[in-house]
């Protein structure tokens, strides 16, 4: 497994019962010889240049591997997981990009729930082994873009978020989805900025919450995510701005009426409500036609084009259709 797109957990490490039956499972379908090279083939890489890639950390994180998925798969090189792990947002901790590497250590993950409220039949707490027990874990590699101009490719570790969603029963004046993180007073030093409405919140509307490529999500690089990056459960929305994708989520709520999201309320007039990749729709400070890849291409390197929906068209462009996305940026 050792050549298998980025180093991975030995099985000998894995010790929880169901990470270890599904990754089993996923051994008995795939068949365990074929499946490194299999997948390096679907790359369109040589599997080398993966594991070259990958000058990685992530040792001292646990194991959490997901079943990889076969539907959502990039012909792109994987960033490396220092990359990943150390260009970070997370103004909770700083603002600088490499403030979240330097300071989250302090968050406290454990014990961990996450609500589900609002307009629900039956409101519900998950605490974290049960999220992770309740669908199997998918590896899914996605293209993220940040409306700040970069990109990066990341398998993620998760499910679909409708799993979880389908446990409550919503009413029917459900018609959005907010998502709420965190705030930890004590450990997270960027709370002293006012520059956010702390708790920071995200929102979907109800179809786009619902859509398979929404991610649920515990893991990267076939391990727990590293505080930085929203340990220990966050959202990954691939088709939006990276800031949709909310990091370490204690409440997931269903309301009637659009809600705002922190970064509408910091800046109304450069933040809409849906933030879907749009390279038609300049920032009012910037164009988003280009991107630049983190990890792959140097500073002076030609940047890449910036696809709508950044990539993910075919899947969701149905989602907006009759809809002015210029005005409803
Ligand atoms: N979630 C919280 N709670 N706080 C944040 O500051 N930043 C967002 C998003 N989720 C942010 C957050 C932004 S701007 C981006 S680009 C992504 O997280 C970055 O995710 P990454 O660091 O895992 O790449």
């Amino acid at each position: 497994m050792s050549n298998y797109r980025y180093p991975r957990p030995d099985a000998s490490e894995i010790t929880p019962e169901t990470v270890w039956q599904s990754r089993r499972d996923w051994m008995k379908s795939a068949g365990l010889a074929a499946a490194g090279t299999a997948m390096a083939g679907l790359s369109g890489l040589p599997a080398m240049s993966f594991a070259a890639a990958a000058k990685t950390s992530a040792g001292a994180l646990a194991p959490l591997p997901g079943i990889p998925s076969k539907e959502y798969v990039l012909m792109e090189p994987v960033t490396p997981f220092k990359d990943a792990s150390s260009y970070n947002n997370f103004y909770e901790f700083g603002m600088d990009k490499a403030d979240p590497e330097r300071n989250a250590h302090t968050l406290r993950t454990s014990p961990w729930s996450v609500r589900i409220e609002g307009e629900v039949v039956a409101p519900k707490t998950f605490d974290l082994d049960a999220l992770r027990k309740l669908a199997p874990l998918e590896e899914r590699v996605y293209r993220m873009r940040c409306v700040e101009g970069w990109s990066m490719v990341i398998p993620w570790v998760g499910y679909s978020l409708s799993a979880l969603l389908k446990q409550v029963q919503p009413t029917g004046n459900a018609k959005y989805v907010e998502f709420i993180s965190d705030v930890q007073e004590k450990n997270m030093p960027g709370l002293y900025s006012r520059s956010i409405d702390w708790p920071y919140v995200e929102g979907l509307r109800l179809d786009e919450a619902m859509h398979p490529l929404t991610l649920l999500t515990m893991g990267m690089y076939g391990r727990v995510l590293p505080n930085q990056n929203g340990a220990p459960v966050r959202l990954v929305v691939p088709w939006k701005y990276g800031f949709k994708s909310a990091k370490s989520i204690v409440a997931i709520r269903f309301v009637e009426k659009q809600p705002s999201s922190s970064w509408m309320k910091s800046i109304p007039s450069e933040y809409g409500f849906y933030s879907n990749v749009n390279p038609e729709v300049s920032h009012p400070r910037w164009s988003q036609a280009t991107e630049r890849r983190i990890g792959e291409d140097g500073l002076f390197a030609p940047k890449r084009k910036t696809l709508m929906f950044n990539g993910y068209g075919n899947e969701v462009a149905s989602l907006y259709q009759g809809m002015d996305l210029r005005k409803n940026f």
